[in-house]
């Protein structure tokens, strides 16, 4: 595999869905664990982070896979610190992105977590979509101007 594949992970039938998403916890199947990390592994090499921040032997938080057509195509994590819930990072395939996945699932995570930070930096795709959902966040590059 190049470090320009993007490979999707595999899931048995009954642990997927059709559209959507679904919550993957520390309770969930190895193997939607396992599609998490591999979506954070596309996460680090497209941002060029060093540190993979998923561990599907050792998942903290709460995360969820989103699929089109029963493949799923990424997935967003939240950690909790002392200040509360945080998106700790997303990812969605590239062919999948601008279609509202992550847009359409919001609410229900506002509702959930509360008016959840953002982990920095955040990504100009992300800026966008944050001012789409009209969701407030802490602009680091305006910082020192
Ligand atoms: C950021 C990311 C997760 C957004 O996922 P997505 O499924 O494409 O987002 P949505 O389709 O739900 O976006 C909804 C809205 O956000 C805005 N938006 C999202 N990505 C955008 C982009 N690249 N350019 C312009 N606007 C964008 C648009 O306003 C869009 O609505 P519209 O198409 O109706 O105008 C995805 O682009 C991604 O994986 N990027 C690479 C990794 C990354 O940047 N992660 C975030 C780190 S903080």
């Amino acid at each position: 595999m190049s470090r320009y594949d993007i490979i999707t992970p595999k899931l048995l039938t009954h642990h997927k869905l059709m559209d959507g998403y679904m919550l993957v916890d520390i309770q969930s199947y190895q193997s939607q664990r396992k599609a998490v990390e591999a979506f954070a592994r596309y996460f680090r090499r497209e941002m060029h982070y060093d540190f993979l921040q998923y561990n599907y032997k050792a998942p903290a938080g709460e995360a969820y896979l989103f699929f089109m057509n029963v493949e799923p195509v990424g997935a967003v994590h939240f950690l909790q610190n002392e200040s509360g819930w945080y998106l700790n990072w997303a990812w969605i395939h590239p062919y999948a992105r601008g279609e509202g996945l992550i847009q359409k699932a919001w609410p229900s995570f506002v509702q959930r977590y509360g008016t959840f930070a953002i982990s920095l930096p955040i990504s100009p795709a992300m800026k966008r979509l944050l001012a789409k959902v009209n969701h407030p966040y802490i602009d680091d590059t305006d910082q020192g101007k």
